[in-house]
């Protein structure tokens, strides 16, 4: 595909003052999506494991069970991040290999691996940055009611704490929770993720059940490991109208309530969006005494995840198309509203830091470079053009410290299995070698050099 000059409009690289020396570069993943080895160790199953033995539900009929083979090849994955020179690695550990039925028996050997994994990256100057949950829910607490039940958050904290006891003294950064949005909605509203229910209402306790996990664990992270910081990672899609019309603007009202407001405004201290869960018919019953100081308690970092905006209608089934540049998942390129989202924060929130947690694109990655590598130059646009987001919103003063691309390599992406792919590292799933993309080197360069070298320049 060709991407639009006028959508992806850089300053060249001599215009452009470099992002600051302290500035952290770095890389995520998350545990399903990359480990495999799903049995090993006594790593129990989770509601990924079984979601992908649903008929239809994942469109290449794959699963996690080998991935990217990540649980063997740790050591050389960190060989591969500390060759591209990044400073950070967010990763996230995986609840059923810790406590394979969600509670109860602690597994040492699955602890063992993020041990060995932390060492790695800490012996090459790699900062670990973990996230706890990152959707991979064990699946026997889903059994006995997942996040629609309060007590799996209950459960939660006491994995947290599990894992901080074990890592605490050498993770410097925590995330609690990976986009909670989409665990509730995507799991229990629309079902298009596992557990794959299909609710409203069972999501709004869901997420409420999430945030509560989230300040559950905060408070065991922060009694643990009092020097580390800690925070949540959420997501952001930005919604605009269709149309000035009146209902397209309340619709995209109740759309940017429920999917860009809905935690951050619990965890600014805000509450949930009143008018949003009362037109959705939540009474908040999950809600009890003391639940939402506790989770609008003070977070050190929040994390940004943006990948698209979304444009909406009021009109029943039609998805407004725009004629802006798409990436391979069929997502609007768009570091316009990266931008603004980024300006909203920081002049709607007051949070003391803020790291770009995920950013990046699948790409159809057809074209090669002489020497075979994967030449995607399309990827290089969309993280140059909202790199550079990232830069204005750093020079208007916003305390970014961290920008994470997604992902460090090609991985299992969820309902769509491994057909697309957000690497920047290729991997090959028949042999499972990685190769590093055209965009890893253009990345390693701008962690070197703190610029956004134009690529088509040299
Ligand atoms: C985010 C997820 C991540 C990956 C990217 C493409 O929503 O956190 O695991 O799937 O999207």
């Amino acid at each position: 595909m060709t991407i639009k000059p006028d959508s992806m409009s850089v300053a060249s690289a001599d215009d452009q003052p470099p992002f600051p020396t302290d500035f952290t570069w770095g890389a995520a993943t998350s545990s399903f999506q990359i480990e495999g080895a799903s049995t090993a160790d006594g790593r129990g199953p989770s509601i990924w494991d079984d979601f992908c033995k649903r008929e239809g539900a994942i469109a290449d009929g794959t699963n996690g069970d080998i991935a990217c083979d990540h649980y063997h090849r740790s050591g050389d994955d960190v060989d591969l991040l500390a060759r591209l020179g990044l400073g950070a690695y967010r990763f996230s550990i995986a609840w059923p290999r810790v406590y394979p039925t969600g509670s109860g028996a602690l597994n040492p050997l699955g602890l063992d691996h993020y041990d060995r994994l932390v060492d790695a990256l800490l012996a090459v100057d790699i900062d670990p940055y973990a996230t706890l949950y990152h959707w991979d829910l064990p699946q026997t607490l889903e059994d006995a009611g997942g996040w629609r039940s309060r007590e799996t958050a209950y459960a939660f904290a006491d994995y947290a704490e599990a894992v901080v006891d074990r890592l605490g003294d050498r993770v410097s950064s925590w995330s609690t929770l990976n986009e909670p949005f989409v665990s509730a909605n995507h799991g229990y509203v629309t079902g298009e993720h596992a557990p794959g229910r299909t609710s409203m209402l069972e999501g709004m306790a869901a997420s409420h059940h999430l945030l509560l996990g989230h300040g559950l664990a905060l408070e065991r992270i922060r009694s643990i490991a009092p020097d580390a910081e800690a925070g949540i990672v959420l997501n952001f899609t930005p919604a605009e109208p269709d149309t000035d019309g009146v209902a397209d603007v309340a619709e995209t009202e109740r759309v940017n309530d429920l999917e860009n407001r809905w935690y951050i405004d619990p965890i600014a201290g805000r509450g949930y969006p009143e008018a949003t869960a009362q037109l959705e018919g939540w009474n908040q019953n999950e809600v009890e005494d003391g639940d939402m100081a506790l989770i609008a308690a003070p977070i050190d970092v929040l994390g940004v995840n943006f990948y698209t905006r979304q444009v909406v209608s009021a009109l029943e089934g039609h998805k407004p198309e725009r004629p802006t540049p798409k990436t391979d998942m069929g997502w609007d390129i768009h570091p316009h509203s990266f931008g603004k989202l980024l300006h909203d924060l920081q002049t709607g929130y007051d949070f003391p830091k803020y790291i770009i947690s995920e950013n990046g694109c699948a790409m159809p990655d057809n074209a090669r470079m002489p020497d075979g590598r994967v030449d995607d130059l399309d990827r290089i646009d969309y993280f140059r053009a909202h790199l550079a987001r990232v830069l204005d919103a750093i020079a208007a003063g916003m305390p970014i410290a961290a920008y994470f691309a997604w992902s460090l390599m090609d991985n299992f992406e969820w309902a769509h299995g491994y057909a697309k792919r957000f690497g920047i590292v290729e991997v090959d799933f028949d042999t499972l070698e990685r190769r590093p993309k055209r965009s890893a080197l253009w990345y390693a360069d701008v962690a070197a050099t703190g610029m956004l070298p134009d690529p088509r320049a040299t």
